[in-house]
């Protein structure tokens, strides 16, 4: 059986960026089951089509990574109830064809888990992010999603997230999505 790759994809830049913590944390989780890596696109420039054709040589990069990858696993913080807007500049790019190909986020199988620091937990992005994934006709596994609010009260006392509690949620996720993947892959579907 070939090897699946994941891609995660973390809507926020910040370094310690509790997300990208999960990103990592999941990571962990999948082990050997998968290769996994997380997307660098902060060099990816705000979406402007005077640079549509040809583009810029970061959205070249992030849309090979992506087309290469079997599953992308977003990991998504809140700001005002929406996901981020850098994330939502990344799909943009993402959205477009290239050249008289499909846009690679077509039929892409895709996870959504998200953390905030308040109450809220990122339900209301993720809805917003399902509602963007399912217009560009992606893949999008809607059960089970990961919404965890109060990270701080899952963090050490280095500010390190540790997922006392939601541990085994994330780890229900991964594998449900390893297998949701799978089942794409063996159907002749995900988008490669
Ligand atoms: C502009 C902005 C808006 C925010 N809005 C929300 C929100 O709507 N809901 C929420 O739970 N947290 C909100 N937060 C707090 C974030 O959840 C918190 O900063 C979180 O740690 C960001 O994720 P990160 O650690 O992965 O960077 C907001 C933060 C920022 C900077």
């Amino acid at each position: 059986m070939k090897r699946l790759k994941i891609l995660a994809i973390v809507g926020s830049l910040r370094k310690d960026s509790y997300n990208r913590q999960l990103a990592m944390l999941a990571k962990e989780i999948v082990g050997d089951r998968a290769d996994f890596e997380i997307l660098e696109y902060a060099d990816v420039p705000l979406l402007n089509q005077d640079y549509e054709t040809p583009p810029p040589e970061p959205v070249t990069r992030v849309r090979e990574a992506v087309k290469a990858a079997d599953g992308l696993w977003f990991f998504t913080p809140e700001y005002n109830h929406y996901f981020p807007g850098v994330l939502k500049n990344l799909i943009d790019w993402l959205s477009l064809p290239v050249g008289k190909s499909a846009p690679v986020i077509v039929k892409k199988p895709c996870a959504i888990s998200g953390t905030t620091t308040g109450m809220h937990a990122t339900a209301c992005a993720q809805d917003h992010l399902v509602t963007l994934l399912s217009y560009l006709d992606a893949d999008v596994m809607n059960k089970p999603r990961l919404t965890i609010p109060y990270i701080l009260e899952q963090v050490d006392d280095q500010g390190r997230v540790v997922l006392t509690q939601s541990r085994k949620y994330l780890e229900r996720q991964a594998d449900a999505f390893l297998a949701f993947v799978q089942k794409r892959i063996e159907c002749g579907l995900g988008g490669k």
